[in-house]
């Protein structure tokens, strides 16, 4: 009779089905012994998927006068529920901070766990920095800063870069706006120091630089050291002392340094120096040397030469009465270098695994 009643009126069926659900619930999560089952609990019966909404998907058998009253009902349903697991939820963690203060205290007398010895250190980069900058400073250089983001005039123009200089391009910098760029290296602070510093003076200036370069040698982002030196009667002598120098404290005792004629707008005459090769030691060209020297015994380290007079000019420094040298460094070179690093990638990867070795 049941059966025929609730077929032929399902209005009484959906109100039978809510009033189970209100009877039901509060038992079912207040016997949830966890958080996750509570929530669990509390999805089953107003999730998606859940109880109170399987109810009501029956609401359109419900003739229309009626729907607005089962309708009601099952929304004050739902607040109550929703007031109901809020309520259980607070008591379950009351109940869970009382059982934490009731259980037994620390065992003070366990042994303490010590730091790791490989806990952490510093990054092979900052390492190679702090040791560039050591032995410049013991030759006497103080630390000069500058800005990453720089006028053109600074990165390019007062070097004696002429306006269409393809490293203005869009390929080679990255432009901020029209007139501003990120720094592509830290000769920018030689014109700052310059500029602003009566001479002589000798600085260096370590920091980041940005190119559109990207492969295995060369990241977007790097770092650099510029050293530079103004002075009377400067010659390139005083650059090869302070090279033989760099060489020796960085890479070993004996370490042999050789100047190649090159070019760079802000210095004439210009140079890269090589050292020899630190992995096959074969520069005196007996032998033939090994694949990270491409077969040469020499590897390339920096660029560097005598300031150009114009620069001088530019920074309002009389070229007849000073002189000087500037020599610019990769950081992440050095590192490659000094560890036999693979791939430039892995120094800004940070993969502990990585890391831990240095
Ligand atoms: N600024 C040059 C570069 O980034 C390096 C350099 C510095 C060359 C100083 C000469 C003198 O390639």
């Amino acid at each position: 009779m049941a059966a025929q009643t609730e077929h032929t009126d399902p209005a009484a069926g959906i109100d039978r089905a809510l009033t189970a659900l209100r009877e039901g619930f509060m038992a079912r999560f207040r016997a949830a012994a966890t958080e996750q089952a509570l929530r669990d609990e509390n999805a089953k019966v107003l999730g998606k998927k859940g109880e109170l909404t399987a109810i009501l998907s029956q609401l359109g058998k419900a003739p229309p006068d009626q729907r607005k009253r089962i309708g009601e009902g099952a929304n004050a349903l739902r607040r109550e529920v929703e007031a109901g697991f809020e309520t259980c939820l607070h008591d379950l963690r009351k109940k869970v901070r009382a059982a934490e203060l009731e259980a037994p205290p620390f065992d003070l007398t366990l042994p303490a766990r010590f730091p790791l010895a490989d806990g952490g250190h510093r990054h092979p980069i900052s390492q190679v920095r702090e040791d560039v900058v050591n032995v410049f400073r013991q030759l006497g250089f103080a630390v000069f800063d500058g800005p990453e983001v720089e006028h053109e005039e600074y990165n390019f123009g007062l070097l004696g870069y002429p306006p269409d200089h393809p490293a203005t391009d869009m390929q080679d910098t990255f432009w901020t706006d029209r007139k501003l760029l990120l720094r592509s290296h830290t000769s920018n602070v030689q014109i700052r120091a310059m500029k602003s510093v009566k001479p002589p003076m000798a600085f260096i200036a370590p920091g980041t630089v940005y190119r559109r370069d990207d492969d295995a040698t060369h990241s977007p982002m790097f770092h650099q050291i510029e050293a530079f030196l103004v002075d009377r009667n400067v010659t390139l002598a005083h650059l090869k002392g302070v090279l033989a120098e760099f060489a020796e404290r960085i890479y070993g005792p004996g370490t042999p340094v050789r100047l190649r004629p090159s070019y760079f707008p802000f210095v004439e005459p210009g140079a890269e120096v090589d050292i020899g090769c630190v992995f096959c030691k074969q520069s005196d060209g007996t032998r033939k040397g090994c694949s990270l020297c491409k077969h040469t015994g020499w590897i390339e380290i920096l660029g560097c030469g005598m300031i150009h007079p114009v620069v001088f000019e530019n920074c309002g420094i009389d070229p007849d009465e000073w002189s000087g040298f500037a020599l610019g460094m990769g950081l992440e070179r050095i590192a490659i270098l000094r560890y036999g690093i693979p791939n430039i990638k892995l120094l800004f990867e940070n993969d502990p695994r990585f890391l831990a070795q240095f």
